[in-house]
């Protein structure tokens, strides 16, 4: 009898990040390390000798549902943002959001295990996870198997050249106001984020026009220069 070609799986958690749109996502994980997030297992997951041992290893494997890209169909070539959106690529050489099958896969450095309120969480350093991301599943990263020291990297052969990114006074004490009432670091999150040029490549010609990322519970305004990101203003969302 030939396999069944249509499968149930089950949600096991819930991603709680700093990321709360797409844009501005690091491609990767391990981009923007500053990131912080929590996995939330839920019920009948949340329990901590379903995570015995896990304190052991330094990162996770994390399979996810991209649950905000399931309206959008999937296609066969893509454009990668990588090569300027110019050339498409088969949609399975890329690692885009738009898959037949729409599950992600990241590998993401873990800190602290713990139970809060009677749930179970993992803390997550440095994840390009949605806030709200389901999660399917977890495993150990294991470096003597999962870590292939002369791969080919293809088209992606190494991490986007990071640009640098500049205060205005305004900004810069806005970060300093926030961070005091808050206890959250945003500045250096918001210099490795927009150092990423989260810019669509049809837009990375342009200066001077205002963007607008979302973290955390504040909207950051910046615009590109010549040689550099400007940070405008921080505004509360
Ligand atoms: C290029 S994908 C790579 C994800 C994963 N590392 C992989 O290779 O499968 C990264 C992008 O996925 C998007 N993303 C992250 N979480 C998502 C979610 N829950 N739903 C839809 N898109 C998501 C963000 O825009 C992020 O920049």
């Amino acid at each position: 009898m030939p396999p069944s070609n249509s499968f149930t799986l089950n949600t096991i958690g819930i991603v709680h990040s700093c990321y709360k749109e797409k844009f501005g996502i690091p491609r990767q994980p391990g981009l923007v390390t500053e990131a912080t997030a929590r996995l939330e297992l839920i019920p009948p997951y949340s329990r901590l000798d379903i995570l015995e041992g896990l304190e052991s290893f330094s990162h996770i494997w994390i399979q996810f549902v991209f649950h905000a890209c399931m309206t959008e169909n999937w296609k066969a070539k893509i454009r990668p943002p990588r090569l300027g959106g110019k050339t498409k690529m088969g949609v399975f050489a890329t690692r885009t959001t738009h898959r037949p099958n729409p599950i992600g896969l990241s590998v993401v450095k873990i800190g602290n295990i713990y139970q809060e309120n009677k749930k179970t969480f993992i803390d997550l350093h440095g994840a390009d996870l949605l806030d709200g991301t389901p999660v399917l599943d977890i495993k150990p990263y294991l470096p003597y198997a999962d870590s292939i020291t002369d791969a080919q990297g293809g088209f992606f052969p190494a991490p986007a050249q990071i640009k640098p990114v500049l205060f205005s006074e305004l900004a810069k004490s806005q970060c300093e106001n926030y961070e005091n009432l808050h206890k959250r670091e945003i500045t250096t999150l918001i210099k490795q984020v927009i150092g990423q040029d989260p810019r669509p490549s049809y837009l990375s010609e342009q200066l001077d026009r205002e963007h607008g990322i979302t973290l955390w519970d504040i909207n950051i305004k910046w615009c590109a220069r010549n040689d550099h990101f400007e940070i405008l203003r921080i505004e509360n969302k």
